[in-house]
């Protein structure tokens, strides 16, 4: 039987792996996206956005010719499976998601597909969006599926090939059928396959990454003591850690969680629930919420208290400007949430990050920048680690010392050696530890 054809709809982080991972998997795909200068980008052989080996595979496969991009929905009408995988962003000024570019791809498809086909929800969404989708196809030979994808951000690749799970939300066994073929090679290779219904497989999504936001926070939270106590979270981190029903992933304190997901899936999440009338089950993320953001606010007080209560004409450099290591994207990036309020209580603040600079100096203009660590350490009263790029973490503390005005360093990420700075003379402060 011959392999079902693949379209791919919308084409961010999430779509433009998916796509290069499906055809180096050897489907053909087509990609597709209403932004033109992202599909000439790909169509030409460059990720529009920082993803460690990405570029490599889209050039491994794009000579292939399984792999083109469009921005017409006449160019996807074609396909077998279509993979719904465009954003749902925070609503301006509310909590809830805007689930309008799922609508419209949902509309654009609608008016074009002629035969037979398979459409894949992967977009994080409110649970009951699924359901309005399977409505707007209603009347056409369609079978929808909700296919949850959990991937980070700088392990896209490897999240897409060898996922965790893979979770199928069908409303028959010719979903499931469909996606076991689509997804065979992913399968055979031992993937567990959890099947369930439109629901269920909506909430997986937006349940693992509060589950996730409420780990950090909650490690967070026990800095928040730890700093009162003269405790250290580090060593309390690293205790719980063996516990095996805690485990030590995403219990690392510091300046907690950013990034395009976890903020806004929370907010969504909680604004869906409130709908549902079931908003008192989740009334613990605003807690969670407001523990990320305090930490902000910390890292800037400890700045502060370690300039003798004055940030007003200070230099300051700030190391990192990605809301995690091995990423570009800067969306609700702590560390430049940082900087930004030094620089707006009166600090000369100056970034270097070695992914992320051309997308902060974009939407931070007021901040300075600089190409590389030594720069925007130079003349600095106090350098603070926000993001933890392995080239902070092996850094040499004498490079930087010998730059400094003084020798004062806030880890925000835990992650520096507090001893070897100490001995090479810094004053080093962390949040949660003594
Ligand atoms: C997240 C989920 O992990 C992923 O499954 C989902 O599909 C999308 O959202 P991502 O946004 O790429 O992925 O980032 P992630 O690696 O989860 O990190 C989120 C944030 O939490 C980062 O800002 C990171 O610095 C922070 N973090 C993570 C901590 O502060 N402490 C930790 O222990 C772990």
């Amino acid at each position: 039987m011959p392999r079902p054809t693949l379209s791919v709809i919308g084409l961010g982080y999430l779509g433009a792996t998916h796509a290069i991972c499906m055809a180096d998997l050897g489907y053909d795909v087509v990609g597709l996206d209403i932004d033109a200068a992202r599909v000439e980008a790909l169509a030409n052989g460059t990720v529009p956005f920082f993803e460690p080996g990405l570029d490599e595979l889209l050039n491994k496969v794009l000579p292939t010719g399984r792999l083109t991009f469009t921005t017409s929905y006449d160019d996807v009408a074609a396909a077998d499976v279509h993979f719904l995988c465009v954003g749902t962003p925070q609503r301006k000024g509310e909590n809830a998601a805007d689930t309008s570019y799922v609508d419209a791809a949902v509309a654009s498809l609608a008016e074009r597909i002629g035969k037979p086909c398979v459409v894949v929800g992967k977009s994080t969404v409110p649970v009951g969006t699924a359901e309005r989708v399977a409505e707007q196809f209603a009347g056409r030979d369609v079978e929808l599926v909700w296919n949850p994808e959990f991937l980070r951000e700088g392990w896209a690749i490897e999240d897409t090939l060898h996922p965790d799970r893979l979770v199928f939300g069908i409303t028959s066994p010719r979903g499931e059928e469909a996606m076991r073929e689509v997804f065979a090679p992913i399968i055979e290779s031992g993937v567990p396959v959890v099947v369930t219904d439109l629901a269920t497989a909506q909430l997986v999504k937006v349940a693992a990454n509060a589950f996730l936001a409420t780990k950090i926070s909650f490690i967070n939270a026990m800095a928040e003591v730890c700093e009162v106590v003269h405790a250290d979270v580090k060593k309390l981190s690293e205790a719980l850690s063996y516990d095996e029903r805690i485990g030590g992933r995403f219990l690392h304190a510091g300046l907690g969680f950013g990034g395009g997901c976890l903020p806004k899936d929370i907010r969504a999440f909680m604004a869906r629930a409130g709908e549902l009338g079931v908003d008192q089950a989740l009334s613990f993320l605003t807690e969670v919420d407001a523990i990320n953001q305090r930490r902000r606010a910390r890292m800037v007080d400890l700045t502060r208290g370690l300039l003798d209560d004055s940030l007003s004409g200070r230099r300051i450099g700030v190391l990192g400007a990605a809301f995690k290591p091995h990423s570009d994207d800067i969306r609700d990036s702590p560390a430049l949430d940082v900087a930004s309020r030094l620089h707006g209580a009166g600090a000369h603040v100056t970034v270097y990050d070695p992914a992320a600079l051309a997308n902060a100096r974009r939407d931070y203009p007021a901040l300075d920048y600089a190409e590389s660590a030594v720069e925007a350490a130079t003349g600095a009263d106090a350098v603070l680690h926000l993001t933890e790029w392995p080239e902070f973490v092996q850094m040499d503390p004498a490079v930087l010392g010998a730059v400094v005005r003084q020798r004062n360093v806030v880890d925000g990420r835990n992650a520096l050696d507090a001893a070897r700075w100490r001995a090479a003379g810094w004053h080093y402060r962390a949040l949660g530890r003594p």
